[in-house]
């Protein structure tokens, strides 16, 4: 005679192996990137192309951000969010040695998706003519791609799919204020997309090792779209006057920088902690693309060398959700990167959202 029943010991059992599988990191696998591409459009607009627009000059945006030019889709060639990720995304696949039909999932990370619904996830889905797999968009802003990838990260670690093609896309240009009242975010914003093949690890020291994410929504309003929202929606905008700026970026640039230097460091330290690294043990620093000064304090406090942080804010501007993925693809095609690096992404912005990805390259 059985004192526990059959069903008990079966949940106990079960409960125990799911314990010890998943606990201190021991996933089913890692994840890690085996194909990478960026795309960004033609047009090129430099600083004092915008001070035929507004009035600003080359040396405030140049002291001030470190940008000197950005890519502004020009209207009429077709590009958006989805479209330039759909072709960042053929690079990646294609440099991944897969085809679409072994990608098992889409993750797409914008703030400035084609439609207010559906996502951007799903117009990949059609436009590379893939099976009927799920996809799903990521509204994290800057840090939209480490959102993006985090996301993928764990469901490559459950077992549940091989293959995730992750985007990070943004078309900001439409968006802007292009006059003197919109300056002091409009220069910064640049258009671009950026692509990844992350896929199935079963070496649990390669990879991906651990994502961190955090965000504190009582600071949403320091950088805002504020409408069209549900609750402020188009009839209602078009009635307002002319100085009903909803519909633009709004950003309380100085408190969000004091913010950002501190959460990169913070978030940086958290990643190289959990997986007991010191800051010397950092090979490549891919920074969210928001402002030079901000990637150069964090540069001085880790005390690292320029080899050690990859910027290319100079060539793009801030590109929010594809600028960590575009800024890794060029550290990774210049030969930046080499197999055994520890690779810190890192990224912070609007929500406030935050996090780091800490990854062994493989
Ligand atoms: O990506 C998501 C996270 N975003 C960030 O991390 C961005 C963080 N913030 C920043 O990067 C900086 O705060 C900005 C680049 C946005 C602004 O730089 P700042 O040094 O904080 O300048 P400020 O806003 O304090 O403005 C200084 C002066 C002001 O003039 P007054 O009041 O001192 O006379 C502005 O009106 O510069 C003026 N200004 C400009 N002048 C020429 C603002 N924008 C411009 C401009 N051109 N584009």
């Amino acid at each position: 005679m059985t004192l526990v029943p059959d069903i008990v010991l079966h949940v106990v059992l079960k409960s125990l192996i799911l314990y010890f599988a998943f606990s201190n990191n021991n996933y089913m696998y890692n994840s890690k990137i085996i194909g990478l591409g960026h795309y960004v459009p033609d047009n090129v607009v430099t600083n004092d192309d915008l001070s035929k627009m507004m009035d600003t000059n080359d040396a405030w945006i140049q002291e001030r951000t470190g940008i000197k030019e950005r890519r502004w889709i020009k209207k009429g060639t077709g590009d958006s969010s989805a479209v330039m990720g759909a072709k960042a995304a053929r690079i990646a696949i294609e440099r991944a040695g897969l085809t679409k039909d072994d990608i098992d999932f889409i993750v797409f990370a914008t703030l400035s998706p084609d439609y207010y619904f559906p996502g951007c996830g799903v117009q990949v889905q059609d436009m590379l003519e893939m099976d009927t797999i799920g996809a799903i968009d990521i509204r994290n802003q800057c840090s939209g791609f480490v959102y993006a990838i985090a996301t993928a990260d764990q469901f490559i670690k459950t077992g549940m799919y091989k293959n995730i093609l992750v985007i990070g896309a943004e078309y900001h240009s439409n968006g802007l204020d292009k006059t003197t009242r919109g300056r002091g975010v409009t220069v910064i914003f640049g258009d671009g997309a950026g692509a990844c093949v992350l896929s199935r690890e079963e070496d649990n020291s390669k990879g991906i090792l651990s994502t961190h994410l955090h965000s504190e929504g009582k600071y949403a309003d320091k950088l805002i779209v504020a409408s069209p929202s549900i609750g402020h929606w188009v009839p209602e905008i078009l009635e307002n006057s002319e100085e009903d700026v909803s519909y633009f970026p709004y950003m309380d640039g100085t408190f969000v920088f004091k913010n950002a230097v501190v959460r990169f460091s913070e978030v940086i330290m958290e990643g190289l902690a959990k997986n007991n690294l010191n800051k010397e043990d950092i090979d490549m620093l891919i920074p969210h693309q928001a402002n030079l000064r901000i990637a150069q304090f964090i540069q001085k406090k880790f005390k690292l060398r320029d080899d050690q942080v990859f910027n290319n804010i100079m060539k793009y501007g801030n590109t929010t959700a594809a600028s960590v993925i575009i800024a890794l693809t060029e550290a990774w095609e210049e030969g930046k990167i080499k197999e055994g690096d520890n690779v810190v992404l890192a990224a912070f912005g609007s929500g406030f959202t935050w996090g780091s990805v800490i990854m062994k390259w493989a």
